[in-house]
Order: structure tokens, then C-alpha cells, then sequence
């Protein structure tokens, strides 16, 4: 199979592109990234110098090179990973986000739909909006209710997505998925932005009351979760992916603390976020009858694991927080 995955230089499209590579050696993956602030080709060492594997540096929302890239190649399928994908900059600034999550899946439909290439697009739990404590979990018929720029920039691409097998017949498949956390997170997001600034001495900033939930799951777990959909999952059909591993804020933040033997002096508790969605949970039963699919990784075992690879890649992250990271498509293209 040739894939076509985009946004593999971000967090879990570079874990996806392991992944796979590892899983279907004999396939080739064009990884299309316009390597923005949160695309890192350090990201891919382990994979750039293989005949199986190409990047192309572009950017989704511009249509022209979209549609060439479809046309001098022939895709098999699109796994689309590429979006902006912090909600606190979506709160400070929309428009970026409106430009990739929606005008870009657009190009990206319009594109595979002229070769009738599968796609699966790559979504998140937040289109379903926030949970109070007792509320059953989100599932595959839970209505939309997107509350922040990013969750509606999201929920206006998987419309899209089933726009376009309704009315044209693309054969899609969509992932609405729980927190993931892992190798390769980026450091702005609260488990690795806490994780390093621990590991640095610096404090760490807990939004509100602390008491915000999210369900996490271990980022090869979704990989392993959109490759049960793309190989088993029935077209047209949403898949909802989750950890069952529902932890507050403040009892995540206790886990990590404990991790590093740090106490819970090194929490600030800051001004809480606009909109902040109380809690998101999932109810993975449709894939799990259906597909077969569950999670293999524990909290715990995945937090330990993400807290010694965070420990181990010191100068991964710390490249990030200092901005040089940036240079290396400069130093490895020479562009
Ligand atoms: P990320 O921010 O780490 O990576 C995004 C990648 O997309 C980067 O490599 C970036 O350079 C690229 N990109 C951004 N704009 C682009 C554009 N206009 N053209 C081409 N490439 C562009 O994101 P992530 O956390 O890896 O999330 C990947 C996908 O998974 C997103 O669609 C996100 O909505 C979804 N998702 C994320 C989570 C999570 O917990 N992180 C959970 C569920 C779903
Ligand atoms: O649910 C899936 C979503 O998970 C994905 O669609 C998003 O792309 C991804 O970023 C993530 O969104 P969240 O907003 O849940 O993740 P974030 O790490 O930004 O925040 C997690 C929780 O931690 C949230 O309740 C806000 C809180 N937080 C976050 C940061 C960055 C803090 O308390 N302090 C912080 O510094």
C-alpha cells in the first residue's frame, strides 16, 4: 500500500508513521507536513533515510500543491493527521485553525475524491463538547457541541468528511479519540509541559480548580485503534476511541509529581482556561465488539513509560523549548 499521512511530523502522526513502518515494513508513507510551530523531523530520524518513506513540505490549505501531490501519485489511502491542535491558541488566535482543520481537510477531500482514495480523518473527542460528573460517556451518537475555536474548526472538518461520503460516495472512515499521551508530545500540552518544567526545577501551572477530567490513552494505542479501522472498520462509519482511564487534572498531576519525587509545592494553581470543557470521557464499546479493538496499555504503566522517555530525550525537548528545532529541516534539506 502507498499512504499518504499527513501532519506525520506532529505528535501521533510521527508515532503513527513508527508505527506502521514498523507493522507493514513493505509499504511506502509520503508524510505531507508543513512543519509548523509543532512539526519536528527529529521526530523521524529513525525513518528519513528509508527508500519506503518520503516528505514533502506543504501546506494542506493551499490547494495548488495539494492537488499536484494527488495527481504525481498514487495513493491507496489518506490517514489525515495535520491540524492546528492546541485549544488555548485557538482561544487566542481562530483563523490559523479555520485555514488547516477546515479549508485544508476540504483540499484534502476535494484531492482523494478525484482518484476515490480512502480516507481516514483523524478526529478528536472535543466535538462532543464537555461532560458533567454522571453523564454518560460520549459515543458514536452523542450530538455535536463543539465549545472552543479548535473543537469547532474539528467538528466543521469530520462534517465535511461525511459530507463527502454522503454525497459523493469517498470512501471515509472517521476517529473521534480521547487524550493521547506518549513519545514525542508536544511540550506546551499539560503532560509534557509538566513533565519537563519538573524536570527543569520550574513550577507547573494548573488551570482552575485542577478538577477538569480527560479520559488518556497511550498514543500507540490510537495508532493501533486507526489501523484496526483501516483495515477492518466499515466505510462511512465513526469510530469512537478512548482509554477508559478517566483521571482529574490535579490526580494526573499527583501522578507525575510522584514519578519525579517532586512534592506538591511545584504546583501553581493559574487563572483557569475560557470555555474550559469540565470533562471528556469515551465509550469505546463500538470498536471493541466491532473491531476487536481495546486498549493494551494502563495509565500507570504508560504514564511510567512517557515520564522515563521525557527523561531519556532530554535534548529533544529541550530543543523545542529553546526554538532550535526549527533549524533541523534546514540543516537535513538544506532548504
Ligand atoms: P500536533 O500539533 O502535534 O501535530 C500537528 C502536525 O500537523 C504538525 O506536524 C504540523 O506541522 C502539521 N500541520 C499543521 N498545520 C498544517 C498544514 N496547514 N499543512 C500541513 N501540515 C500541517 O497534533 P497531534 O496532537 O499530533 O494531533 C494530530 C491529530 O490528532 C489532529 O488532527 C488532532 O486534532 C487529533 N487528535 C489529537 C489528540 C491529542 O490528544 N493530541 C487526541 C485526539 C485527536
Ligand atoms: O481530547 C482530545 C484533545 O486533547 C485533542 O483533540 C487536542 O488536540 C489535545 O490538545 C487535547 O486537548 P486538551 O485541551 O484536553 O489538552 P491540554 O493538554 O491542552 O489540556 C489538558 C487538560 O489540562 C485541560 O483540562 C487543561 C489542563 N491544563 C493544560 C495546560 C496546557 C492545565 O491545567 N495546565 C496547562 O498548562
Amino acid at each position: 500500500m502507498k499512504l499518504l499521512v499527513t501532519g506525520g511530523a506532529g505528535f501521533i502522526g510521527s508515532n503513527f508513521i513508527h508505527y506502521w513502518t514498523k507493522k507493514y515494513p513493505e509499504d511506502v508513507i509520503v508524510n505531507l507536513d508543513k512543519l509548523t510551530y509543532a512539526g519536528n523531523l527529529e521526530n523521524l530520524r529513525a525513518v528519513e533515510n528509508s527508500p519506503n518513506y518520503k516528505f514533502v513540505q506543504s501546506d494542506i490549505a493551499d490547494e495548488k500543491p495539494v492537488e499536484k501531490l494527488f495527481a504525481s501519485e498514487k495513493f491507496d489511502l489518506v490517514v489525515h493527521f495535520a491540524a492546528e491542535s492546541h485549544v488555548d491558541r485557538s482561544i487566542l488566535e481562530s483563523d490559523v485553525f479555520l485555514q488547516t482543520n477546515i479549508i485544508g481537510t476540504h483540499n484534502l477531500l476535494r484531492a482523494a475524491l478525484k482518484s476515490k482514495t480512502r480516507f481516514h480523518h483523524v478526529s478528536t473527542d472535543e466535538v462532543f463538547g464537555s461532560l458533567e460528573k454522571t453523564d454518560p460517556a460520549f459515543n458514536e451518537k452523542t450530538p455535536y457541541d463543539p465549545r472552543s475555536p479548535y473543537s469547532a474548526s474539528k467538528a466543521a472538518a469530520d462534517h465535511l468528511v461525511r459530507a463527502y461520503f454522503h454525497t459523493y460516495g469517498l470512501p471515509v472512515t472517521i476517529s473521534n479519540c480521547s487524550n493521547n499521551y506518549g513519545p514525542y508530545h508536544f511540550p506546551e500540552k499539560i503532560f509534557p509541559l509538566f513533565i519537563t518544567n519538573l524536570l527543569e526545577g520550574k513550577k507547573i501551572p494548573l488551570y482552575g480548580d485542577g478538577e477538569a477530567v480527560r479520559d488518556w490513552l497511550y498514543v500507540e494505542d490510537h495508532c493501533s485503534a486507526i489501523d484496526a479501522i483501516i483495515k477492518s472498520g466499515k466505510i462511512g462509519e465513526t469510530y469512537c476511541v478512548g482509554g477508559n482511564s478517566e483521571k482529574s487534572n490535579r490526580e494526573a498531576t499527583d501522578r507525575i509529581l510522584e514519578l519525579l519525587g517532586k512534592g506538591e509545592e511545584m504546583i501553581e494553581y493559574v487563572a483557569d482556561r475560557p470555555g474550559h470543557d469540565r470533562r471528556y470521557a469515551i465509550d469505546a464499546t463500538k470498536i471493541k465488539n466491532e473491531l476487536g479493538w481495546e486498549p493494551a496499555v494502563s495509565f500507570e504503566e504508560g504514564l511510567k513509560k512517557t515520564v522515563e522517555w521525557f527523561q531519556n530525550n532530554e535534548a529533544w525537548w529541550k530543543n523545542i523549548k529553546s526554538g532550535e528545532y526549527q533549524d533541523y529541516y534546514q540543516k537535513q534539506y538544506g532548504k
